[in-house]
């Protein structure tokens, strides 16, 4: 029988933990963990983010910004606001909502953040460190996906991994995080030739591609756990996945629905990264 991972319910309990750690740590310390959210210009979908990483920070009790730029700054001028916040003590944590507008090395701008405030785990410092096995801060979809696993009780050491897709943001990290953890990891992505027959090998199968409803029941083993990391909008502005949600439900032991699965996630994991950023302050 199938079970369904619920994420929204994980991040909403997790959240409600955080709020009262936030609480003890400012009783205990004086100490209240900041997180500075950079967005530039005017890209829908990221504005949705922003206000969504705005929101659950204050909820958890977080000295929260952000910061919104006009889509014209100048590099220098983008550089200079990403420096005034590495110097700034109250925050802890510093993201810069990606795409940045055409005209700007994105790059150069993260790479621009101090690695101990960099709650994305995006510089390199940090993406050194990860597959160096050595403790980082690590991109927040695929450590969301890892806490999942955790409390999902599955088992990865010695299993058939298969990531599909090999963003920065989610597919390259995630190879690494199960590579950590004594998976056997295989890393697919667009021209990756006989897709299946690499997919149906896969104990875990986690899909991060951004294709509508790709992954049907011919790309999975019987008794997989699937993870769903993509968040298409139709025409309509419904929501769906990578994965074909229903057809392939009836096969796998494990999987995530879109949305409430990988999505809420996502932010647990930034303002969870952001608080233990703020407890290293302490050391
Ligand atoms: N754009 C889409 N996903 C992300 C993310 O995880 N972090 C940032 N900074 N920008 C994004």
């Amino acid at each position: 029988m199938v079970r369904l991972i619920d994420g929204k319910g994980l991040a909403q309990k997790m959240q409600a933990e955080l709020a009262e750690k936030v609480t003890r740590l400012k009783e205990k310390e004086g100490l209240v963990p900041g997180l500075v959210v950079i967005l530039v210009g005017e890209n829908p979908a990221s504005q949705v983010y922003v206000r969504n990483k705005e929101r659950s920070a204050k909820k958890a009790g977080f000295f929260s910004e952000t910061v919104r730029l006009s889509a014209d700054i100048s590099q220098k001028e983008l550089l200079d606001v990403v420096d005034q916040y590495n110097r700034d003590d109250r925050f802890h944590g510093i993201l810069v909502q990606l795409p940045l507008p055409d005209h700007i090395d994105e790059e150069e701008v993260v790479l621009a953040i101090d690695p101990t405030k960099d709650v994305d785990g995006f510089h390199h410092v940090n993406t050194g460190r990860l597959w160096s096995g050595k403790p980082a801060m690590i991109p927040c979809t695929p450590a969301g996906i890892m806490k999942m696993f955790a409390v999902y009780g599955v088992d990865l050491e010695g299993k058939n991994a298969v990531v599909v897709g090999r963003s920065n943001i989610v597919g390259k990290p995630m190879a690494a995080l199960l590579l950590e953890a004594n998976a056997t990891v295989t890393s697919t992505h667009s021209r990756t030739k006989n897709l299946a027959d690499i997919t149906k090998t896969a104990d875990i199968l986690v899909v991060a591609i951004g294709r509508s409803k790709f992954i049907t029941a011919d790309y999975v083993k019987p008794g997989a756990v699937v993870i769903d990391v993509g968040m298409n909008r139709d025409e309509n502005g419904k929501l769906s996945g990578d994965v074909d949600f229903e057809a392939v439900k009836p096969i796998a032991d494990l999987i995530t629905p879109v949305p409430g699965g990988v999505g809420p996630m996502t932010i647990t994991m930034l303002l969870e990264q952001t608080y233990e950023a703020a407890l290293a302050t302490l050391k």
